[in-house]
C-alpha cells in the first residue's frame, strides 16, 4: 500500500489535536480557568494598572503601543501616562504616549540578575493560553535551592522571582502519589498557606483574573473590534437575505 500525506492527513489532525494536552500533560499540573472577558473595559484597566505596577519593569509588550491602550480602554492619554508610564525607552529617552511598550533593562542585565533575558509578553497569552498563565501566576512556592528563593508548579526552576509574594503570601506545595500502573508519580494536592499576603484568597485570584485579561487583550488588541464587527456582518447578511429573497419573488412571479 502506498502511503500518502493525504491518508496520513487523519492521523497528523488528530496527533496536532493532542498535542497540547500531551505538552501540558506533562508537567502534569492541572490548570484553572482564567475569567477572561474581553468586552469588560473595567477589568481590562485595572489589569493595565497591575500591569504596569507589577510585571512592566522587566517584562516589554513591545508590540503594543500606550495610546493604543488608551483608544481601546475608553481612558484619556493623560491617564494612560499617569497610570503606565513610569520608566524611560530603550535609549534612556522619555517615553511618550504614542510609543510602544519597551523597558530600559537590557537582555545583559537581565542574564546576569536571573539567569535568563526577560521575554516579551505581548504575544504570551496567545503562546501559552490564558490558563496556563493564570495558573502561572498563582503557582509559585517557596523553594530554599533556587536562587530568587521561588520555584514554580507549572514551570519548573523558573527564572523569574515571585513578584506578587507579597500580595498572595507564601505557599508550599503538598504532594500526591498518583499511580500510573505499577509507577506512582509525584503530584501536586494542595499549597499550604505558611504566610498570608495582603490580599485575601478570592481577591489575589480576582486581580489575576483582570491581569490574565489584559495579557488576552494585548495578544490580539483587534479581538474586541473583531467581534462588535461579526455582530455587523451577520446584521448585513439577514438585511441582504431579505432583499435577495424578495428579488427572487419578484423574478418568479411569472414563472409559478
Ligand atoms: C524582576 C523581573 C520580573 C518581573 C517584575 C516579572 N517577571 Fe515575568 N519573567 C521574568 C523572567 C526572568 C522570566 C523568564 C523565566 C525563565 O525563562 O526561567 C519571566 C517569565 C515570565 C513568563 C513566562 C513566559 C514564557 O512564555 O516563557 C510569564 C507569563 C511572566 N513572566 C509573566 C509575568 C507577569 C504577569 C508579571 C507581573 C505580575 C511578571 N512576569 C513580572 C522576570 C520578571
Amino acid at each position: 500500500m502506498k502511503i500518502t500525506i493525504k491518508k496520513l492527513m487523519p492521523i497528523l489532525m488528530v496527533a496536532a489535536m493532542l498535542m497540547p494536552a500531551l505538552v501540558l500533560g506533562s508537567s502534569g499540573a492541572k490548570l484553572y480557568t482564567a475569567p477572561i472577558d474581553i468586552n469588560d473595559k473595567a477589568s481590562l484597566r485595572r489589569g493595565a494598572k497591575a500591569f504596569a505596577d507589577y510585571c512592566y519593569s522587566c517584562h516589554a509588550a513591545t508590540f503594543m503601543r500606550f495610546n493604543r491602550i488608551a483608544k481601546d480602554l475608553e481612558m484619556s492619554e493623560d491617564d494612560v501616562r499617569e497610570m503606565m508610564i513610569h520608566t524611560r525607552g530603550k535609549k534612556g529617552e522619555p517615553t511618550k504616549i504614542g510609543d510602544v511598550m519597551e523597558v530600559s533593562m537590557t537582555d545583559d542585565y537581565a542574564k546576569n540578575a536571573f539567569g535568563t533575558a526577560v521575554p516579551d509578553l505581548t504575544l504570551a497569552a496567545r503562546a501559552r493560553g490564558a490558563d496556563w498563565i493564570y495558573t502561572y501566576l498563582r503557582s509559585f512556592y517557596v523553594d530554599a535551592d533556587r536562587p530568587t528563593g521561588f520555584n514554580n508548579i507549572v514551570f519548573a526552576d523558573v527564572g523569574m522571582p515571585h513578584v506578587l509574594w507579597s500580595l498572595q503570601g507564601l505557599q508550599t506545595p503538598v504532594y500526591k502519589t498518583v499511580m500510573h500502573g505499577d509507577i506512582g508519580v509525584e503530584e501536586l494536592d494542595h499549597f499550604e498557606q505558611i504566610q498570608t499576603g495582603k490580599l485575601s484568597r478570592v481577591e489575589y485570584d480576582m486581580f489575576l483574573g483582570d491581569l490574565t485579561n489584559f495579557m488576552v487583550y494585548i495578544a490580539e488588541p483587534v479581538q474586541v473590534e473583531r467581534r462588535s464587527m461579526g455582530w455587523k456582518v451577520l446584521l448585513f447578511l439577514v438585511v441582504l437575505f431579505g432583499f435577495a429573497y424578495a428579488l427572487k419573488k419578484e423574478y418568479w412571479k411569472d414563472v409559478h
